[in-house]
């Protein structure tokens, strides 16, 4: 069947050499510190996006159905809230809890536009074609960018609701966290809003099992990094001679993901020219996932400059959606 509708154009500030530097200047930094690490940008390439999106769908993995729930819940309420004629979304992904928001902004009659971000271009470009289905009067400007350090670069048409959903600030230490939060005030006007999802501290049992399910899902979602860096950089990583971990760190309230080497090992780096040892046991960090509490959050965002005008949470509170304004 022939649709019409606008073609949409993807605005690209990350083109392969960008990309590729990004890599190279990670792997190297991370693989050569003393206690090695590597940051969870790197996991989503098809198939880290595809486990991760079987990761949302897991019986131990709650974050994504708490969020949508209260997304569900309150959609109308954030939209009336915000009076936003533009969504601009952060990580956006598959934009699945888009469609939510969307709605909810077509239904108060304000929607305008629609500004999906997100690292992976052919994904972006997929999320923006099936958008521009179901909303066709809907001004979709998808921009490839790493939110990280191309906030200032954001379509600045109409009055936008900056969303950051799915727990992702997690990933950001607290130092990442504070200068993201306080380029993100910089880069918008005044009322105009942010749209954050957080997941809450909880029973460390529960955390851990979300990130460490039973069939494994997140443990191959974990392993797919080596894979990214044997394919890019053409390394000769053993994925399958690094085990999987999850721990709670009590202390910082967050989730940490490491690959332990099971034996010594030696792993060539070709595109670097380096050569990166392994003792036996060593752990190797592949993100942080921070829980938060409801007045921490509120405090990080009121240091910014931004004032929580609404939260929500879902009834376990497990979850914590928080509307934010400049
Ligand atoms: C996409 C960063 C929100 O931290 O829960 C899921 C990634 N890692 N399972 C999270 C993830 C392991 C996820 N975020």
């Amino acid at each position: 069947m022939a649709v019409s509708r606008t073609p949409v154009k993807v605005i690209n500030h990350l083109d392969r050499d960008h990309l590729r530097q990004a890599l190279e200047h990670d792997v190297t930094t991370g693989l050569t510190a003393a206690s090695k690490w590597l940051p969870p940008k790197w996991f989503y390439d098809r198939t880290g996006s595809e486990l991760f999106s079987r990761i949302t769908r897991l019986r131990e993995y709650y974050p994504t159905r708490r969020e949508l729930s209260i997304l569900r819940q309150r959609s109308g309420e954030l939209a009336a809230a915000s009076a936003a004629d533009t969504l601009v979304e952060l990580g956006s992904g598959t934009s699945e809890k888009t469609v939510l928001l969307l709605e909810a902004l077509k239904s108060a009659g304000t929607l305008h536009g629609y500004t999906p971000v997100d690292v992976d271009a052919v994904t972006l470009e997929s999320a923006a074609r099936r958008l521009s289905v179901t909303f066709p009067l809907l001004d979709i400007r998808p921009v490839c960018a790493d939110f990280e350090c191309h906030l200032s670069r954001l379509p600045q048409n109409g009055r936008r609701m900056v969303a950051f959903l799915g727990g992702t600030i997690g990933n950001m230490e607290p130092a990442s966290r504070a200068v993201f939060l306080k380029e993100l005030h910089a880069a918008l006007r005044p009322g105009e809003s942010f749209l954050l999802g957080a997941d809450l501290v909880k029973d460390p049992a529960r955390l851990v099992a979300a990130y460490d399910d039973a069939e494994g899902v997140t443990a191959e979602f974990n392993r797919n990094v080596l894979r990214v860096i044997n394919r890019e950089l053409r390394a000769d990583f053993e994925p399958e001679a690094f085990t999987h971990v999850a721990v709670y760190d009590e202390r910082h309230e967050w989730i940490e993901m490491r690959l332990r080497a099971t034996r010594r090992m030696r792993v060539w780096v070709d595109a670097l020219g380096l050569a990166v040892h392994f003792a036996e046991g060593e752990e190797l960090r592949t993100e942080i996932s921070a829980k938060f509490r409801l007045e921490g959050l509120r405090a990080e965002l009121q240091a910014a400059g931004l004032r929580v005008r609404r939260h929500y949470t879902d009834p376990d509170g497990d979850f914590a959606l928080l509307l934010a304004a400049r």
